[in-house]
């Protein structure tokens, strides 16, 4: 029998306040915790959820330091961006703090200080990275090095994006700074670690043999961490953004934001309520922690540790960390802005807001990376969300209004097609329970939507329609039993899509009904009258998508363009050498595509000389129409050569972009054909 809990304490991961929150994110935690949590509410169950942005550590003061302004207005703007946008979405936390709140500070420090006071740190000096040029030391994102796994060049002290190892700064070759670019010397200093190893004993039981149910991928990078054996880890660093180590002599010395961060999830709950202890420290809690992948470690071993250090406080009964969401067939990267970022998002797609929220639940990166397209969101859309659950509930509305003017018609005697579906809907709930209190969302949803597919098929067999002339009784059941589809349909998507379950609610002209009542069929009574009908989805065109599908495309050409290597120089030439090359201006005068070839134009251009005719491979990038009358560079004492039949008498100079498409080199003024380049 599993356990029963009085409360729930559902943590999503603090977002890091060096940039807004992407679709990954919210595929990975933020949907999976606000589904889980609307579902206990509904339910009448005690339960808070709480989050906040995690403003401390490396990243925030990179990006201070490449913006020139101070860390703290880099996370006042993001943290004001992230808990707006969340809004936006639906996302209901019960509170949304942030790490540098004063009750966090406290709190922070207080843990520490405690660990502190009770010898359960070790104090240790060891010799560390110092950037001379910038009087600094270089902790975690501050040095960059070669991987020693995988050989990426862009390592970062504490981790290797490419590969995804986890490193120290010593395990870095050619380690240089972030900072200044100088190669860095080692100093000494003295840091506080956490003995992780001392916690073993305690985390192989509660991990390996009270906790089989976790996640496999939990389950398995916890064991693999465990059997790798555990190391004392430093809780302290040496910066001038955090807070401040709590003890003498630590000057120029923080807490470590890993230390810091997940003790905001305390320090939000004290913000939120004076009985905070009752939601950390009774075993009647069930603690739920909701992250991403390389969050694991932190929130299974980490955390887990410094609670038992500091004792008194329970530990998570779950971490249902999910893999990640990638875009478009790339990893998703906040440094490289590829992305769809929730605010713009919100702004671009105003009203889609459950769109977004039922396309990341369905595609959800449960078990394995999954990848997010616009085509794909584009169909579930148009052929889940419009044609089966828009389509239902509009048909059930707009026919109780034509045949009834409103009023929910009285059900008469079933027959056993009403029957059986009325006995599908009652599978619903437990099914819905089943997935949602086992994590399986992207499951969930799908017996949620099969409620209005039962809804789609039961009204498409039974045509109320075409009965209405020859049976008109029989409609009124018809109907009766569409709006109690309907009604449970509000019920069964709250948890998924919010906005959508509460218009269904105001359509039906009802107040918010029980999670208990999921599967009845006498949630709304014959006649009382219904509100107005109200499309729940509209289609999305082409053209919508198309305009997404362009800004991504902008983005990998400005990124291909940044990291774009200039080719390096040819080796030297003599000005003679560069006379023997004759060069001109030139007009193209005609221009039509080479039969049976994709790349090549046939161009008619006047060289000043002479008109003569070029091939080029460019009809993949230019059109017949644009070319004609432009100026072009031209090599004309190229030796002619054949191609496709046609002699080719010179060369178009052009340069490619970043992405490879040749681009022209016009003049910036018209010059007379024929004038020498040179
Ligand atoms: N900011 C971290 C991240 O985005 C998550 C912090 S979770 C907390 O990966 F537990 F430390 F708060
Ligand atoms: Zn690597």
């Amino acid at each position: 029998m599993a356990k029963e809990f009085k409360r729930y304490l559902i943590t999503s991961a603090l977002p890091y306040a060096n940039g807004p929150v992407h679709i990954g994110h919210l595929a990975g935690v933020y949907i999976p915790s606000d589904i889980y949590t609307r579902y206990l509410r509904l339910r009448g169950r005690d339960v808070i959820s709480v989050c906040g942005s995690d403003e401390h550590g490396v990243p925030i003061t990179i990006k201070a330091r490449r913006e020139g302004i101070t860390p703290q207005q880099v996370v006042d703007r993001y943290h004001e961006i992230i808990k707006k946008s969340f809004e936006g979405l639906g996302i209901a936390f019960d509170i949304y703090s942030r790490t540098t709140s004063p009750v966090h500070t406290e709190t922070a420090s207080a843990f520490f200080r405690k660990l502190y006071d009770e010898g359960k740190f070790i104090e240790k000096t060891s010799m560390q990275y110092y950037d001379e040029e910038a009087q600094t030391f270089l902790a975690d994102r501050y040095i960059m090095g070669t991987c020693p796994k995988c050989g990426n060049e862009r390592a970062y002290g504490d981790q290797c994006e490419a590969c995804g190892s986890t490193l120290s700064p010593d395990e870095l070759l050619n380690p240089h700074s972030t900072v200044s670019g100088s190669v860095p010397v080692k100093r000494e200093t003295k840091h506080w670690y956490l003995p992780l190893n001392e916690y073993e004993p305690m985390l192989r039981k509660w991990i390996l043999e009270d906790h089989k149910d976790w996640k496999s991928n939990v389950y398995g990078q916890c064991k693999s961490w465990l059997d790798g054996g555990l190391q004392p880890r430093a809780v302290s660093r040496d910066l001038d953004w955090g807070i401040p180590v709590p003890v003498e002599g630590a000057e120029g010395k923080v807490l470590y934001v890993w230390f810091d961060a997940p003790i905001g999830y305390i320090s939000a709950t004290k913000e939120l309520t004076p009985e905070w202890e009752k939601y950390w420290k009774s075993e009647d809690t069930k603690l739920v922690h909701f992250i991403g992948k390389d969050n694991i470690v932190f929130h299974c071993i980490v955390f887990p540790s410094m609670l038992k250090a500091h004792g008194g406080y329970i530990l998570p009964e779950n971490v249902p960390a999910n893999e990640f969401l990638n875009l478009e067939g790339d990893k998703i990267s906040t440094s490289r802005n590829w992305a769809i970022w929730l605010h713009e998002y919100l702004e671009e797609m105003p009203g889609k807001e459950d769109v977004l929220r039922y396309v990341l639940c369905a595609n959800a990166p449960e078990t394995k990376d999954n990848d997010f397209t616009w085509k794909d969101y584009q169909t579930r859309n148009n052929n889940e969300l419009v044609a089966v659950l828009g389509n239902f509930v509009n048909r059930a509305m707009v026919l109780t209004h034509k045949y009834y003017g409103g009023e929910v018609p009285a059900c008469g005697e079933l027959n056993d097609y009403d029957r059986a579906t009325l006995g599908e809907l009652s599978h619903i709930k437990s099914a819905l329970e089943n997935n949602i209190e086992n994590y399986r969302f992207r499951d969930a949803l799908k017996e949620a939507m099969n409620v209005a597919r039962i809804g789609n098929k039961y009204l498409a067999d039974t045509e109320p329609w075409k009965v209405i002339k020859s049976d008109p009784e029989r409609v009124k059941t018809i109907l009766n039993i569409a709006l109690q589809i309907t009604a449970n349909i509000a019920i069964a998507c709250e948890p998924f899509m919010p906005f959508t379950a509460a218009k269904i609610l105001r359509m039906l002209d009802t107040e918010r009904f029980d999670w208990e009542r999921l599967g009845a069929t006498d949630l709304v009574e014959a006649g009382h009258r219904v509100g107005e009908p109200e499309l729940l989805f509209e289609k999305i065109d082409d053209e919508t998508i198309q305009r997404q599908l362009d800004k991504l495309a902008a983005i990998k050409a400005a990124n291909l363009a940044a990291e774009a290597k200039a080719e390096p120089q040819k080796e030297e030439c003599s000005i003679d050498d560069f006379q023997k090359i004759d060069i001109r201006v030139s007009t193209i005068v005609a221009a039509e595509k080479v039969a049976k070839t994709k790349k090549l134009l046939k161009l008619t251009i006047d060289t000043g000389i002479d008109r003569r005719v070029i091939v080029s491979g460019i009809a993949e990038f230019y059109s017949p129409e644009e070319l004609v009358g432009k100026q072009v560079p031209v090599l004309v004492n190229l030796a002619p050569r054949e191609l496709k039949g046609i002699v080719s008498q010179g060369m178009i100079l052009m340069a490619a972009d970043a992405t490879g498409r040749l681009r022209l080199l016009n003049p910036d003024e018209a010059v007379t054909s024929g004038a020498v380049v040179g």
